[in-house]
């Protein structure tokens, strides 16, 4: 048996470990793997790739990034806009089946996120052996409880609040940090939590700068001088607005900008001194912490195992400590669910 593996969409921690698990485990069985790089591109003659074996593999579970390369856009990039699905021109499916076909791929492991695993899904329909694990930091795939990349990208934004907070009680600032995590709001309210912010604005909450402001207020009269916020870059104004910088060519709108407005706004009716900080790709880049290192492996060998028995078309997941397979779709923050009521708990305001 020959199988694929590819890394497709934005890179994320913990993605060497995916391919650390998926060649130990395929070569237990005997198996030869075949690391297709910058996604399916490097499906698309002549091909793009190059072989994985164990000995190819050594000391790649520390890494960030890929050793594959990847892209989220490109000829298959399957989402435009707001989240649509845009189909793959047949043309371009059909060069790539022939690429599978000569090299005799039995099965291809997708790695990616939701626009990756929506591209997976296409071409299972279309009868390719696709198995999909789950990549994002933004963790907003329904279908698992965590992907790996997460717990690194909210250890980022502990690590930048941990270091916000000195400098914000030693100036009396409100210092604001935008935060990755797209429509959904996870990294915020995990990374915000865990880091001690005092106000955390989020897509699925609707935040009014009037209240963050009182509530600023409110904390200086208090006597707290100093106010850590982190804005999810997806967060929406009153009227739904989200900010963007532009579109990439794959025409998945790129969010930013939320951070320096709230700044802007709080430093106007407050009148504190205010700063704005962007974490951006600092929470994507580096060493995997050792949950998702082991996270990536544990998705690896269950890849390899849906190979195995043949049941493609599943997607690796994790529940309840637990890593099997399902369909996959979006998820997000619960406004009224238990992680943010145990944030209003312990003081922390959402804007609303
Ligand atoms: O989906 C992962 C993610 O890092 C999002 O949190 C962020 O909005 C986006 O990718 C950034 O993409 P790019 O690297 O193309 O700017």
């Amino acid at each position: 048996m020959k199988i694929g593996i590819l890394n497709s969409g934005g890179d994320c921690p913990g993605l060497n470990a995916v391919i650390h698990g998926v060649v130990g485990a395929a070569s237990e069985l005997g198996w030869e793997v075949i690391g297709f790089r910058d996604g399916f591109e490097g499906l698309l003659p002549p091909g793009d790739f190059i072989l994985l074996r164990p000995e190819d593999t050594v000391g790649i579970l520390k890494l960030g990034g890929t050793i594959l390369g990847t892209t989220n856009k490109g000829h298959f990039a399957a989402k435009i806009g707001g989240g649509d699905v845009s189909g793959i021109s047949k043309e371009i499916i059909g060069k790539a089946k022939r690429t599978m076909e000569q090299m005799g791929i039995g099965a291809l492991i997708v790695v990616g996120g939701d626009g990756s695993l929506t591209t997976g899904l296409q071409l299972f329909q279309l009868g390719w052996p696709i198995i999909g694990v789950p990549k994002t930091i933004d963790n907003d795939l329904q279908a698992t409880a965590m992907t790996f990349g997460f717990d690194s990208a909210v250890s980022s934004v502990v690590d930048g609040l941990d270091r916000l907070h000195t400098t914000a009680a030693s100036h009396k600032r409100v210092m604001v940090l935008e935060v990755m995590g797209r429509h959904a709001g996870w990294i915020a309210l995990w990374g915000g939590m865990a880091g001690g912010a005092n106000v955390i604005l989020l897509p699925e909450i609707p935040f009014e700068m009037e209240k963050v402001a009182r509530f600023i207020k409110a904390r200086e009269a208090a006597g707290c001088h100093s106010t850590l916020v982190v804005v999810a870059e997806g967060a929406r104004l009153p009227d739904g607005h989200v900010m963007s910088v532009d579109a990439n060519s794959g025409g998945e709108v790129r969010l930013g900008g939320m951070g320096e407005y709230v700044a802007h706004e709080i430093e106007k009716l407050t009148g504190k001194e205010t700063r704005a900080c962007t974490l951006g790709h600092l929470q994507r880049g580096g060493a995997p912490t050792s949950l998702d290192r082991i996270l990536g492996v544990r998705f690896g060998v269950m890849a390899v195992k849906l190979a195995a028995e043949g049941r493609f078309g599943r997607m690796v997941s994790y529940q309840s400590y637990h890593v099997d397979s399902v369909p996959h779709q979006l998820r997000l923050v619960d406004p009224d669910g238990e992680m943010v009521q145990a944030a209003r708990s312990i003081g922390i305001s959402f804007g609303d």
